[in-house]
């Protein structure tokens, strides 16, 4: 296939790379206006990839955008008008709410949506680590997306596990729910996430738990606190000694993902007429964060 992934960082090098080494024609979409990119993934060889290519752009048959949440509206307005009808569009980012704006902006194109829980880190802009295995699901968002099954092979071939899910929003709430508990509370304290398992941090847990689980059950999710709070406890314990995507973004002085993270849930719960007070708290307390940088 011809593939081009826009937002080259840490996610989008692992999986320029791996689809690279499973045969496919791949061509990177950075910010930076050199024409090619090297990127080197563990101790592999390094991979020269073309980079800006209007062409690659035009004739895409998959466009894979691994982009950070915020930066996708406007990355795609901009490029809307080199992007082909037939293209499939493929949003992997944390958050959600960017799918909403993309089905309306590019209102013909295959629009699938995925998460992944692989690890990449960036040791420098050429070299990227496969930190952690993981697993991918993807699944359609708009008609011709629901038709785009085969995907899911494409990405397997490349970088194993894969799924299809049909109902590819609910991993995105599940996802979401997680994200709502551990980003801001670890962000705030700035603790690994491991720490969230001390015993002051569990009634704040808990209330993010069963607010997140009222407005998803609203959404039509068939789920429950308890099911959540398991779901979060082994997230917790599984990635214990990682510092959250959130708390790095907030560290380094980084628009964070909070708005389409507690900000997506948070709308979503007053079009439900659903109290929020523990997620709205812990969103002001970010964006308080953010805003004193200016
Ligand atoms: P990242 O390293 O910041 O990657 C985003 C990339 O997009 C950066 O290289 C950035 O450029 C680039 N970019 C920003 N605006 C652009 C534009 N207009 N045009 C082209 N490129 C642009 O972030 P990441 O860690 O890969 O994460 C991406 C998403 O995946 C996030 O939602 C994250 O939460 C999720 N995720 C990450 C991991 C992981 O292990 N890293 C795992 C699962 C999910 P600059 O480099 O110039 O800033
Ligand atoms: O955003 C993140 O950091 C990750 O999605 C997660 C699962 C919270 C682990 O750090």
């Amino acid at each position: 296939m011809n593939i081009v992934v826009l937002g080259p960082g840490a996610i989008g090098s692992l999986w320029a790379s791996y689809l690279h080494h499973a045969g496919h024609s791949v061509s990177l979409w950075s910010r930076h206006t050199e024409s090619t990119i090297s990127i080197q993934r563990d101790e592999h060889a390094p991979i020269q990839f073309g980079n800006r290519s209007k062409h690659a752009l035009e004739h895409a048959d998959l466009l894979l955008v691994t982009l950070k949440a915020p930066q996708v509206e406007d990355a795609l307005s901009e490029l809307k008008p080199l992007i082909n009808k037939d293209t499939v569009v493929t949003l992997m980012h944390n958050g959600m709410g960017t799918a909403e704006v993309v089905s309306e902006l590019l209102i013909d194109n295959p629009l699938v949506l995925a998460t992944t829980t692989h690890g990449a880190y960036r040791k420098s802009s050429h070299h990227v680590l496969h930190t952690g295995l993981g697993k991918t699901e993807l699944g359609g968002y708009n008609s011709t997306g629901k038709r785009c099954e085969f995907l899911a092979e494409v990405f397997q071939h490349a970088l194993p596990q894969v799924v299809w899910n049909p109902s590819i929003l609910d991993a995105l709430w599940n996802k979401l729910a997680i994200n709502c508990a551990i980003n801001p509370l670890t962000a705030m304290h700035r603790v690994a996430n491991g720490e969230l398992a001390q015993s002051q941090y569990q009634d704040t847990l808990q209330s993010v738990i069963n607010e997140v689980t009222l407005v998803m059950q609203a959404e039509g999710i068939d789920t429950n606190s308890e099911m959540l709070s398991q779901s979060v406890a082994q997230v917790i314990q599984a990635t214990a000694k990682n510092l959250s995507s959130m708390q790095q973004d907030i560290v380094h002085q980084r628009q964070s993902e909070i708005d389409f993270i507690t900000g997506y849930l948070i709308e979503k719960a007053q079009q439900h007429k659903i109290a929020t007070p523990v997620n709205r708290s812990l969103y002001d307390a970010i964006k308080n964060i953010e805003q004193g940088w200016n």
